[in-house]
């Protein structure tokens, strides 16, 4: 099933629960004139996460995969007072964009873009946070999963995107790296007595878990 396909349900769900402001909207306008990927998450998506940040009372959270900030703005606008997002991008020019989106949100102020690759800084990375949410090469998610752990307070909640990988993680015939690797990632949660998880069958499936231990 493609990700973005049309569905009634999913569009009752984002116009009463998820509607998406100017600043929002600008940001899919934007990254398709810039010739960005359209692969931020939904807004179904973003509420979704949003009600899980405010139900653990998420102050500072991790985010593995910038693009152009539309989920980084969903994440930011969940954060209490005072809140902080850091989040980390390798593609100077998705940054770069990003940076302008965070302003234009009216989140600027709270959001740290790390440039560089994830699997550099993140075990440079000492601070714990109160969620992590990974969504960056799916190749990495095993190293992602581990690295989100280890910088997780107990109580916090790891979030990932894409990982049902368009459906294709259920395919068992399908050995591509990236699919194998979100396999993995979803396996490492499920069977990790750290951690209590599921997936969250929105759009492309986020995985949710909370950390029991550490
Ligand atoms: N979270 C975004 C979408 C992220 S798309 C949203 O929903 O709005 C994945 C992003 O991860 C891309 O911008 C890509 O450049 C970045 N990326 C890929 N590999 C990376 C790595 N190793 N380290 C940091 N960023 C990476
Ligand atoms: C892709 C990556 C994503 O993070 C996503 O949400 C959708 C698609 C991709 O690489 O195809
Ligand atoms: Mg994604």
């Amino acid at each position: 099933m493609p990700i973005e396909t049309p569905d009634p349900i999913e569009e009752y769900v984002h116009i009463l629960f998820a509607p998406e402001d100017a600043a929002l909207s600008a940001v899919s306008r934007r990254q398709e004139q810039a010739g960005l990927p359209a692969i931020n998450i939904s807004p179904t998506e973003g509420k979704v996460i949003g009600v899980l940040l405010r139900a653990v009372g998420a102050r500072r959270a991790l985010e593995i995969g910038t693009l152009g900030g539309y989920s980084g703005i969903w994440i930011a606008r969940a954060l209490g007072e005072p809140g902080r997002l850091v989040t980390i991008e390798m593609d100077q020019r998705h940054a770069t964009f990003a940076r302008r989106s965070f302003v234009e949100a009216g989140v600027g102020d709270r959001v740290e873009i790390h440039e560089g690759s994830a699997r550099d800084i993140l075990p440079r990375l000492k601070e714990k946070f109160d969620a992590v949410f990974v969504d960056a090469d799916k190749e990495s998610y095993p190293f992602y999963y581990e690295q989100g752990m280890r910088l997780l307070r107990v109580g916090g909640l790891l979030l990932g995107d894409n990982a049902f990988r368009d459906g294709r993680v259920a395919h068992s015939g399908d050995r591509a790296p990236d699919v194998e690797a979100v396999r993995e990632f979803n396996r490492l949660a499920a069977n990790d007595p750290r951690l209590f998880a599921t997936i969250i069958p929105v759009r492309d499936g986020l995985l949710v878990g909370v950390k029991l231990a550490d």
